[in-house]
């Protein structure tokens, strides 16, 4: 077999066989295969697109390019979910305890943040230290015991996807639809859960930035995952502003306290119930939604959710008076308002936009070695629909550093839009697949 004609296969249309996957994928990760003659099939792909046998095969062959995780000595149907990755998006931080508490197990691999979305494990190592550098033998028993654990993804997860995305980031070649699924895919099915929960987000702040994409990004998803032998849904959720209130590590794990209080904003609770019910229903701890739903809120009533986190937090190394006393957490020095100008209805928040103004305050990471600054961020004190006078906070930016502090402030200045009449009022949840 030979790379060149695979090329050339793909170049006329043609789909490849399983072999044929295998053949380029292995030996493209062991170095056998180069870089360019990759980056040619790459193209080929984004022109020519690839049948749903061949997304398959292509996700099998890079999830068996490395360790795949056997968590058969954790009871119970674990669930794994996971966020195509938006601004604000700290669903994991509520949801992971929510779950545990029901008695679902909650065996999760996690990333860091790498440009304007961030990371579960950047925002849990603001807890003083918390660490996800556990052996194999304390993840199983921590969940075995409390029904949650955290560790940070291993560099022999599907390698063959971090080698690929690496090339497609700078090939041009990162927005097709069968190579996204095919490298969401492959590490979810690594991470060995039973079940997979995912929420495709769409919108401005998202990959897809159109509906119809992360519908069609979710179905592929969810029949790779079926034909893997998983249990698996999606739900297409709103990024077209930031999820929440807070964006930045420290200010986003306040928030997930304030939600396990109960005073979670509405729009990170209807995401939080909808990918929950689908979690616990997985699960099999609820036949019904509803039935779903009553048991999270439950666990929210009862502080259950709550004590969850804080066990966690413990088990892993951090203190668990941070999560009843979260004034504790970093807090950065110069808080500035930003104020509005206009009389209106703020019609959209560029979520993307939002992402880069944490960014540029040091809450996120230009390089994947870059040091981040915990306790910078921004809180939006007003969403889409709200009504603005002049004169009222848009929102606040956290700072350590005035001069990142007033070009955060002329970001989240235009990335909001104020419009005389109010928008129209847009579903959170788009739709439910399974
Ligand atoms: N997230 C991934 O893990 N891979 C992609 O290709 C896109 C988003």
């Amino acid at each position: 077999m030979r790379m060149y004609d695979i090329i050339q296969k793909k170049k006329k249309g043609n789909a490849l066989t399983g072999d044929e996957i295998r053949f380029m994928t292995e030996g493209y990760v062991k170095g056998e295969i180069p870089d360019y003659q990759m980056s040619a099939l790459l193209m080929a792909v984004c022109f020519q697109g690839m049948t749903k046998e061949e997304t398959l095969a292509l996700t099998l062959a890079m999830r068996d390019s490395g360790e795949v995780l056997d968590l058969s000595g954790i009871q119970g149907i674990k669930v794994d979910k996971h966020s195509t990755g938006g601004v604000g998006d700290k669903t994991s931080l509520v949801l992971a305890p929510m779950t545990a508490a029901l008695g679902i197990p909650v065996a999760k691999m996690s990333g860091r943040g790498l440009g304007h979305t961030g990371g579960t494990i950047d925002k849990l190592e603001c807890f003083p230290g918390f660490s996800t550098a556990l052996t194999r033998e304390q993840f199983c028993r921590n969940v075995n015991r409390m029904n949650m654990a955290i560790m940070g993804q291993t560099a022999d997860l599907a390698p063959a996807d971090k080698k690929l995305y690496a090339l497609r980031d700078v090939t041009a070649t990162v927005d097709q639809l069968s190579l996204i699924a095919a490298s969401i895919m492959s590490k979810k099915l690594a991470a060995g859960a039973d079940a997979v929960v995912l929420d495709v987000k769409t919108g401005n702040g998202a990959f897809m930035k159109e509906e119809k994409d992360a519908f069609a990004l979710a179905e592929e998803m969810v029949e790779i995952g079926k034909s893997a032998g998983k249990k698996m849904s999606a739900v297409i959720t709103d990024m077209d502003q930031p999820l929440g209130n807070a964006v930045g590590n420290s200010l986003e794990v306040k928030e997930a306290i304030l939600a396990l209080n109960g005073l979670g904003p509405k729009d990170l609770m209807e995401v939080v119930y909808a990918l929950g019910a689908e979690m616990v229903l997985a699960a099999g701890k609820a036949d019904t939604k509803e039935g779903a739903e009553e048991l999270l809120k439950q666990t929210i009533q009862k502080k259950t959710a709550l004590d969850k986190l804080a066990e966690f937090v413990e088990a892993q190394g951090g203190e668990r008076r941070y999560v009843y006393q979260p004034e504790l957490l970093p807090a950065a020095g110069i808080q500035m308002q930003v104020i509005n100008t206009e009389t209106g209805y703020v019609g959209g928040i560029q979520a993307e936009e939002i992402g880069l103004a944490s960014l540029i305050l040091g809450g996120g990471r230009v390089t994947k070695d870059s040091p981040i600054d915990l306790s910078v961020g921004i809180l939006l004190h007003k969403k889409r629909g709200r009504a603005v006078q002049p004169g009222e906070a848009l929102a606040t930016v956290y700072a350590n550093d005035m001069e990142k502090a007033k070009e955060a402030y002329g970001k989240i200045v235009r990335a909001y839009s104020i419009l005389p009449e109010a928008p129209e009022e847009l579903p959170m949840i788009k739709g439910i697949l399974h």
